[in-house]
């Protein structure tokens, strides 16, 4: 038995439409988008723009022009962060963020001077907006944080902070890297002004894809990250100002698109609120699992009842240690003995290993659920460790 749970890093499988699409984009049209005139190219333009507003819709944005198409969540970041941040400016942040908020952040301090403030978590593993509200500065210019946490799994109140960095003139970015797909978004109804997710985790579409949304006016403020050719106004040899191509120079990834176009067909059929419940479900079956084994110390969410707190909002992401196995060796013995594909170490999230206090032990082994998970695979995957742990 093969039983992938490493969603949090990639979402497998992927709905058939989604293979099917990458495929048929690959064989039958095969052209660059929007830089030809002729049918496949203009088929090609008529499926951009559907998935743009499919993200559109999915994510409750004011219309199509506001997604920019990345090529994953790190690019998005880094659009994001890059593109905003200049001398003088502040940002806050938090210790659980990945590498791909921290490493440009720590670029930006040492390259352009940009102080970053990092507010710690509370002990339930939630940063607290009063937290954020107390490090704002008046040259606060953003506030950075992820919706929901690649290790702990618990997610953020991201609405009530934003409302503190709007009151205090700040813009608010949101890492959506663990939550698109799998919690239902409504930015029509958060103060969020930037949004950036990968297309190949929770919304089910190709490695290679991700999507940035951007708050109407925010492009008069965001610096282009990337800058060339965008098939439009080709005579000028300066940037276009127009969204989103403002955003998207160079060659798309057509097949990788076209395979997200068919992933957020499939979302808007099934709904991201029905595949909450059944992660929720499954992540809950797990966790009841894991937790009647004596020899396994359960992170974030996973733990909570156990301490008797009540558990907060999460995802499907569950982490933990055997005793007297570091987690690179639990890993390797779930994959080699039982057939289970985990993840372990730091998940390039070193802060949140930090406040853990699992760094030094070398992180955590982390098991993250899928909409095609099962409850079979599931159970194999407590009773393999029940195994492992000899409990
Ligand atoms: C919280 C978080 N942010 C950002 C990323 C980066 O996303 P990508 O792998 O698409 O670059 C990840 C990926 O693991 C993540 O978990």
């Amino acid at each position: 038995m093969s039983v992938y749970l490493d969603n949090a890093a990639t979402s497998f499988p992927k709905p058939n439409s989604v293979y099917e699409a990458a495929d048929r984009y690959q064989r039958d049209c095969g052209v660059s988008i929007g830089r030809g005139a002729y049918r496949e190219a203009i088929a090609s333009q008529r499926m951009l723009d559907q998935c743009r507003q499919r993200a559109a819709l999915l994510l409750g944005a004011e219309g199509p022009d506001r997604i920019v198409f990345t090529y994953s969540g790190t690019d998005g970041l880094n659009m994001s962060l890059s593109g905003l941040c200049r001398p003088g400016d502040h940002v806050v942040s938090s210790e659980l963020e990945h590498n791909s908020v921290l490493r440009p952040l720590r670029w930006l301090s040492e390259t352009r001077g940009v102080e970053v403030s990092f507010v710690a978590p509370r002990g339930d593993g939630r940063i607290e907006p009063s937290d954020v509200r107390a490090v704002l500065r008046p040259n606060t210019r953003l506030v950075a944080i992820q919706q929901a946490s690649n290790v702990t799994g618990v997610v953020q109140p991201v609405v009530e902070i934003g409302e503190v960095a709007r009151a205090n003139g700040s813009l608010m970015l949101v890492d959506a890297a663990q939550s698109a797909g799998h919690l239902p978004i409504d930015l029509s109804q958060m103060p969020v002004d930037l949004l950036a997710c990968p297309g190949h985790k929770g919304l089910l579409g190709p490695l290679g894809t991700g999507l940035v949304y951007l708050r109407p006016g925010l492009e008069q403020q965001l610096d282009c990250y990337r800058l060339g050719g965008t098939g439009t106004q080709s005579e000028d040899d300066r940037q276009p100002l127009q969204m989103p191509e403002r955003y998207e120079s160079g060659n798309h990834n057509a097949p990788g698109l076209a395979g997200l176009n068919a992933a957020l067909a499939h979302l808007q059929s099934e709904t991201v609120e029905q595949i909450r419940r059944v992660e929720t479900e499954l992540t809950g079956r797990l966790v009841e699992g894991l937790r009647s084994l004596s020899l396994v110390t359960l992170y974030g969410h996973a733990s909570q009842e156990r301490n008797g707190t009540e558990r907060v909002p999460h995802v499907g992401v569950v982490s933990f240690n055997v005793t007297d196995f570091a987690p690179q060796e639990a890993a390797s013995i779930l994959d080699d003995s039982f057939g289970i594909q985990a993840r372990a170490g730091l998940h390039c999230a070193p802060g949140v290993h930090r406040w853990l206090g699992t760094f030094a032990g070398g992180g955590t082994v982390r098991l993250s659920v899928g909409p095609f998970t099962t409850a079979t695979e599931i159970d194999h995957a407590v009773t393999s460790i029940r195994e492992l742990a000899g409990s």
